[in-house]
């Protein structure tokens, strides 16, 4: 039995990768194709080393060339592993890195509960899979909810000695490192923070902490536009923002002043793109069908409409609630659609991180004296 490379590639046409927009022949995936006799070899190079990828890969490529071409093939597939090109660093504060930390993506929405945390903690969880070093700064001083999403809310940092020095050791689940502002103060406690101390408090939580080497810090900030954030923005340098947001008419106005607040003159932030989350919600019992129920791609027009990316969008999926409750990513249930869709936005992410720290200058520290540059976000 004989079968041409050609019929091989045309069958592969239709295997797509978890994450690729394009199948695995237009999105350069398949390498190369030898067949002789009844062996089929092919080689092919992914951008992840997660071994779920790998294994998924091979299996689809084995079960399409025997299902379409003929099952006595005797394929072989060799995966090449290319991983992403890492963001440079361009976190300097006043001419000098943050040690360690190459980039500080700071996750905030403007409106509350729109899934900032959630979306914070999946893709974390999906940089961590694809072979990053990802810590996450919990923010929120009003309600800190990355400890429960990532089941340590009942763990407490060890102090640690580092060079002569007491530093915190972030807690660390699913190859992530967390610390939160939840684990120095109690639960159910409201915190009547400023926006200075919440800033010193998140000043001690990078610098007087082991995190030890991060390709990513995501920063999950607490809701809205105020205070707080400029005094974080102030004092941090922040690579970029990413901007969640629902398709809902009122998100879409606050997530409008959350671009609007980085993009101040006395701010600049680059805003890396928005997120629709709970962009159409999916019953898991009938995977095809979507209902808009927040309106449809208001988010992705609205991104349009700033001339910034779209990072892609995120069901609403009862799974996705019900990981963060128990404490487990919905990003790290293997060959699903969640999967793929925090795949594709994490890409995105990586991607806009990429081209921004090629095209921009690093972020400074700012130095906002007082709050007048902020009347324009405050309205
Ligand atoms: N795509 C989704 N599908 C299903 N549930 C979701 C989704 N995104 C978020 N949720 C749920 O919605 C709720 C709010 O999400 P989350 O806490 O992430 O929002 P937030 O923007 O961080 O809120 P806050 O402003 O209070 O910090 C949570 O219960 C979360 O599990
Ligand atoms: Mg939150």
């Amino acid at each position: 039995m004989n079968f041409s490379k050609k019929d091989i590639l045309k069958v592969l046409e239709n295997v797509t990768l978890a994450g690729e927009g394009q199948n695995m022949v237009a999105s350069g995936v398949i390498q190369n194709v030898v067949t002789f006799a009844n062996e089929v070899i092919v080689d092919i190079k992914i951008s992840t080393p997660a071994m779920h990828i790998k294994k998924r890969a091979e299996a689809d490529i084995i079960k399409t060339i025997k299902e379409n071409i003929s099952e006595e093939a005797d394929v072989k597939v060799n995966i090449k592993v290319e991983a992403p090109e890492k963001p440079q660093n361009p976190n300097l504060i006043k001419g000098k890195p943050i040690p360690g930390i190459q980039n500080i993506i700071a996750v905030a929405s403007g409106k509350g509960g729109v899934g900032k945390s959630t979306v914070t903690a999946n893709l974390a969880a999906t940089l961590a899979n694809m072979g990053f070093k990802v810590g996450i700064l919990d923010a929120d001083i009003y309600g800190p909810s990355i400890p429960i999403m990532f089941d340590v809310a009942h763990e407490k940092p060890l102090s640690v000695n580092v060079g002569g020095q007491s530093k915190m050791k972030p807690i660390e689940n699913y190859g992530v490192k967390v610390l939160s502002i939840g684990f120095f103060t109690k639960p159910n406690q409201a915190v009547i923070w400023r926006g200075p101390m919440a800033a010193k408090a998140l000043n001690q939580l990078i610098f007087d902490a082991d995190w030890g080497e991060l390709d990513f810090m995501l920063l999950d900030l607490p809701p809205g536009t105020g205070d707080i954030h400029l005094s974080i923005m102030q004092s941090l340098p922040i690579t970029g923002a990413v901007v969640v947001s629902t398709p809902q008419t009122v998100a879409l106005s606050d997530a409008r002043k959350g671009v609007a607040m980085f993009q101040q003159e006395n701010i600049q932030v680059p805003v890396l793109g928005i997120v629709e989350n709970m962009a159409y919600f999916t019953p898991e019992e009938l995977p095809d069908n979507k209902y808009y129920i927040f309106g449809k791609e208001g988010a992705k027009n609205l991104a349009e409409d700033l001339e910034i990316p779209f990072l892609g969008e995120i069901p609403l999926v009862q799974s996705i609630r019900e990981a963060g409750d128990v404490g487990r990513p919905a990003a790290l249930q293997t060959a699903t659609s969640v999967e793929e869709a925090f795949e594709e936005v994490t890409k995105k992410v990586v991607e806009q991180t990429v081209l921004r720290n090629e095209n921009l200058p690093p972020t400074e520290a700012i130095k906002i004296t007082t709050m007048a540059g902020c009347s324009a976000v405050k309205k």
